[in-house]
């Protein structure tokens, strides 16, 4: 049962009958087994573990910062830091209880197949649904030649995936970096190695500000840091591009992800062609519970529309992504005022055509005016008014 309690949300990723198409992705709110019970518990049809490797590792102190006025979050946390004995032991746990939960195992090898092939098996025989290959993490692994390093090489991208692919029967997801000039062409190759789905996008290599006073980088760790993962609502754009990117290069199932705070955020993402979703610094910044508004809203959504199933909606959007040569150039357009709906004081219209327009913009008397002669139909007004009282025709 879906936590709406409808059918409507319901859906299918790499053969698993889900409730709701949201998933935790991999990150601290799938750290242990206590956590993915909560995620479970809340309403969430999947979780991602957090990354599992061979050799556990020691984090920093601290390793997170939050930015864009709580919306999005930097970080320099490496992968799990509990051995995979421990995890099988929580996977059987988590299987036995929650069986109608797709639980998919993360992991990472070294540059040695048998380390990939070693983890793989192992999740597959704890019962894991599906593995994730984190093959695009950004910061600290790189520097071990893991991580984003693999996921940034098409041929090593491709190697990987064939490794675990011959290794084990389960669906193999692999999780590619934003962090390349090309992300279709790894697609390509991890789809070509025999990829089940791709996911992504993991997070963007940033760094995540200064501290003015204390001239530092951030998040400091005793006034020194590097380079981290930016994700959350900052990256929402680059994360859509990447997807509808993949979308082209492959015709694989899509797991999107980056930037997911909302029910419309998801809506986009399965709009543009992924069939499910997760969400990381979203729970990170309003956690578990994030499920209600993202099931709700969704469903409530579907309903409006008349649709019957998440299903029927997703890639809706997908061949309205063209090339620029394909916009219709031809008809030029201009902007009119709705002067029922304008503010009147507020002239941001007036001072962004001024400024970064063609001046065709002017306030008179409380009266806002769009000269059609001057307008040159590039709609930065539209966007910038917060009364929507701007159209172009
Ligand atoms: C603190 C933190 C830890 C993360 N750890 C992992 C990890 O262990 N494995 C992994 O594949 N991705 C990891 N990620 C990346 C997320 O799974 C996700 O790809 C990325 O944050 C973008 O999604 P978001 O905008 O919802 O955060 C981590 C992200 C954050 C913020």
């Amino acid at each position: 049962m879906s936590i709406t309690g409808s059918k409507i949300l319901e859906t299918n990723f790499c053969g698993f009958k889900l409730a709701n198409p949201f998933l935790v992705a991999s990150g601290p709110s799938s750290r242990d087994l206590n956590m993915i019970k909560r995620a479970f518990e809340s309403g969430w049809a999947g979780v991602v573990t957090k990354t599992i490797s061979l050799t556990p590792t020691r984090d920093v102190s601290p390793r997170l910062h939050i930015l864009n006025y709580g919306h999005s979050t930097i970080n320099i946390e490496l992968i799990s830091s509990v051995s995979p004995r421990v995890w099988i032991k929580w996977i059987k746990e988590l299987k036995k209880n929650y069986p109608r939960r797709m639980l998919i195992a993360s992991i990472m090898g070294s540059d040695r197949a048998v380390t990939w092939k070693k983890l793989g098996q192992l999740m597959a025989e704890a019962g894991a649904d599906a593995l994730e290959l984190n093959i695009s993490c950004p910061h600290g692994l790189p520097e071990k030649g893991m991580g984003s390093l693999v996921g940034q090489d098409p041929d090593r991208a491709a190697e990987v995936t064939d490794w675990v692919k011959r290794a084990v029967k389960i669906p193999v997801i692999v999780k590619l970096t934003p962090n390349v000039t090309d992300i279709g062409l790894i697609a390509r190759a991890c789809a070509r190695a025999g990829a089940d789905a791709i996911s992504g996008i993991n997070t963007v290599k940033s760094l995540g500000g200064i501290d003015l006073k204390r001239l530092e980088p951030l998040p400091s760790v005793d006034g020194y840091s590097t380079f981290g993962g930016y994700g959350g609502a900052g990256v929402k754009p680059i994360a859509l591009r990447c997807l509808a990117e993949i979308g082209q290069a492959v015709p694989l199932p899509l797991s999107g992800m980056g930037g997911i705070l909302t029910w419309q955020d998801a809506a986009e993402f399965i709009l543009i062609g992924c069939g499910t979703v997760q969400v990381c610094s979203g729970v990170m910044l309003f956690g578990y519970q994030l499920i209600n508004d993202l099931a709700n809203g969704l469903e409530q959504y579907l309903l409006r529309r008349k649709v019957k199933s998440v299903k029927k909606i997703v890639g809706l959007v997908k061949s309205k992504i063209v090339k620029f040569s394909q916009l219709n150039a031809k008809q030029k357009k201009y902007a009119v005022v709705n002067t029922v709906r304008c503010l009147t004081e507020c002239r941001l219209c007036v001072m962004t055509c001024q400024d970064a327009g063609f001046q065709a913009i002017t306030s008179v008397r409380g009266q806002t005016n769009i000269s059609k002669k001057k307008c040159d139909g590039c709609g930065l007004c539209l966007a910038i008014c917060p009364a929507d009282a701007i159209t172009l025709v």
